[in-house]
């Protein structure tokens, strides 16, 4: 690898399909998409014109100002409503003129999540949860019904709650066993508006671990409608809907992302936003295939480097042992820069990975604007 080299048109061509493979059909497939609301005069456009197209396995977050129109394209995509211009196929199926028997049946397959849960309120969690599955499998014996019902509450952090309705609920926990409901048949789309709104942090990240995991697992489409920028890093691809109409704004976006990774790493903590941002600006950006070499012990450090998407090994000494490994929003190489020492471990890609890097020189600038922690920083490296 020749660091520096800045290979951002790859990043960020929105076909860029990180997860998939080539050829494959689009999970979601939109053109000119145009939706209005109204009758005669009072006839409101609210979508004008939208293209998009997502692949299997994608998770794409969708944000944008309240009444831009994103839970009505939501809804169009989960046919909850019918398309009136346009062209939208979803799972290889066009949705327009489709009968309202198909679109039920469609439904089915699909995950919702929406922020109005409607949970039956006589219903236990297992039994709200068992619901959606019967639906999709009813040949399915009600033991095995149950018992992944329960998983599923399980893995939403509900395990002690499978008994409990609605009412004797917290908004977060009621939250959560409609997140049960929709992934409980393992819908290849899955549609979630504001998903971890009502979550505190630790839940809302096992929510949305749970999406990346299904993405990656079962090549799951997830469409999520979020403000929560706690969340931005799981994404794909970020699509920004104003007024209506979805801006191509990817490169914006995925600095966004960066900015939002790079104040996860401890050694950066302490310093302003402004900051922040300048560093992703400075980042280069480089796909680098498996086991390549990124950094080799010994020699002098001149780069520090952040893992955008992908895995790598840390390894040390003759013969090389692992001593660890790290994935996606974990970052290397800030030892031999702090210091000033030689490189004290090689780093290799264990998969294909996209790696973002700071040269010597604005890692220390930035780390310099906050000289005054400089301790804190050290503590934060010694602790790794
Ligand atoms: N059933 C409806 N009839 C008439 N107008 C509607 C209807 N549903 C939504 N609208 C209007 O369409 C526009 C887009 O609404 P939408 O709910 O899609 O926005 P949103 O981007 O999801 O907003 P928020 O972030 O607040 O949820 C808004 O101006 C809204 O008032
Ligand atoms: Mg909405």
């Amino acid at each position: 690898m020749v660091p520096g080299t800045v290979q951002r048109a790859t990043l960020f061509d929105p076909q860029t399909r990180l997860r998939t493979g080539e050829g494959e059909m689009p999970s979601i497939r939109a053109h000119d998409l145009k939706h209005y609301f109204g009758e005669g005069e009072l006839r409101k456009q609210i979508l004008f014109d939208n293209n998009l197209t997502v692949f299997p396995g994608e998770i794409i977050i969708m944000t944008g100002p309240s009444g831009s129109g994103k839970t009505t394209l939501l809804t169009l995509v989960g046919a909850l409503r019918t398309v009136q211009e346009g062209d939208l196929e979803v799972l290889g199926r066009s949705l327009k003129g489709a009968s309202p028997a198909k679109l039920m049946e469609f439904r089915r397959e699909i995950g919702f999540i929406f922020q109005a849960h409607n949970l039956f309120e006589s219903l236990t969690a297992t039994q709200n949860v068992r619901m959606s599955l019967e639906l999709m499998t009813p040949k399915m014996n009600p033991k095995e019904l149950n018992s992944r019902a329960r998983d599923m509450l399980d893995l939403v952090g509900l395990g002690n709650r499978i008994h409990h309705k609605p009412r004797q609920l917290s908004g977060g926990q009621k939250q959560r066993v409609a997140i049960a409901r929709g992934l409980v048949h393992q819908p290849k789309l899955v549609l979630a508006d504001e998903p971890t709104a009502a979550l505190d942090e630790h839940s809302g990240r096992m929510v949305v671990e749970l999406l990346q995991k299904m993405a990656t697992e079962q090549k799951s489409t997830i469409l999520i409608v979020t403000h929560d920028n706690r969340i931005l890093d799981v994404a794909d691809r970020i699509v920004t809907l104003v007024d209506g109409r979805i801006r191509s704004d990817a490169l914006m976006k995925e600095a966004a992302i960066l900015t939002q990774m790079i104040a996860k790493c401890k050694v950066f903590q302490k310093i302003t936003p402004r900051t922040l941002t300048r560093i992703a600006d400075e980042m280069t950006i480089e796909l680098v295939p498996a086991n390549t070499r990124i950094i080799q012990e010994n020699e002098p450090g001149d780069r520090f480097f952040l893992i955008r998407k992908g895995a790598v090994s840390v390894r040390r000494g003759f013969p090389e042992e692992e001593i660890a490994t790290l994935q996606t929003g974990d970052f290397f190489g800030e030892a031999a820069l702090i210091t000033g020492q030689p490189r004290n471990a090689s780093v290799y890609t264990t998969e294909d990975s996209l790696l973002c890097s700071l040269s010597a020189a604005s890692f220390k600038s930035a780390i310099a604007e906050s000289a005054s922690h400089d301790d804190e920083i050290r503590t934060a490296y010694f602790e790794r």
